[in-house]
């Protein structure tokens, strides 16, 4: 069975919900496919927004964090309960400028994937090494210890429905994509990883998206590897490229 594609844009800390509505409309004629899920992972305040807005499209919404709590004094927090009854589908977990500016560890997104699935939201989680991590050769390394310690407690009947973004950290906003072969090594690895941890049905069911400076003049060529399942997009997401880049063939 051919894993279907996942295209999902960050938006990061971009968009007023006046400016979102616009985005949403001026990409729905460019982002229609059959063939891939398309996905707008939005700031918490453009979530009701942009729900309203892609209704009755083929673009499903997720949040771009979610708190490791049910509820209470947590001031600041978005809940898994507020982001799936305001109608999102998916939530990012780990993206690595959580990691780096928020110092979000490996244990605090474990609850974080655990919480997500909690209130049946799939995660995006990601992944991925800095510039010296690269150089140093410990790359994969360094991937194995981020995803097994997020994962822990996960069940394979959920990591088989997740989706897993690896963003080398030193190709995320800076024009600096990771070549394919690199690209395709990691995603790869993070499949054996998978099966390692699970088996090979849930490796097989898993999607791995590359993250990073992702383009319309890159995607065909990284989209078309046997272990990368589409893309998490930045930049390009804001613009009428994603049309292009969802529709990558
Ligand atoms: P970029 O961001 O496409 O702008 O490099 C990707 C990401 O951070 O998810």
């Amino acid at each position: 069975m051919a894993r279907r594609k996942i295209i999902a844009g960050n938006w990061k800390m971009n968009k007023t919900p006046t400016e979102a509505k616009a985005l949403v409309e001026m990409l729905a004629p460019l982002v229609k496919s059959d063939e891939v899920d398309v996905v707008y992972c939005v700031p918490a305040i453009d979530i009701v927004p942009v729900v309203e807005a892609v209704k009755g499209t083929n673009v499903e919404i997720g949040a771009e964090n979610i708190s490791d709590k049910d509820s209470g004094a947590f001031t600041g927090e978005i809940s898994g309960a507020m982001i799936k009854d305001a109608g999102c589908k998916y939530v990012i977990i780990g993206h690595s400028e959580r990691r780096d500016y928020y110092k979000e560890d490996d244990a605090f997104l474990n609850r974080k994937v655990h919480k997500a699935f909690q209130y049946d939201l799939i995660p995006i989680l990601c992944c991925g090494e800095s510039l010296e991590q690269r150089e140093a050769g410990v790359t994969l390394d360094w991937i194995r210890l981020q995803l097994k310690s997020d994962l822990i407690g996960i069940t394979a009947e959920q990591a088989a429905t997740m989706v897993i973004a690896y963003e080398p950290i030193w190709a995320i906003g800076t024009g600096k994509v990771a070549t394919t072969e690199q690209a395709q090594e990691v995603c790869h690895a993070i499949r054996e990883l998978i099966a390692e941890i699970y088996d090979a049905d849930t490796a097989e069911k898993i999607r791995i998206q590359y993250g990073g400076s992702v383009s319309a003049s890159s995607a065909p060529e990284l989209f078309a590897q046997p272990d990368i399942d589409g893309g998490l997009v930045g930049g390009a997401s804001l613009k009428a490229d994603f049309g292009k880049i969802v529709n990558y063939k």
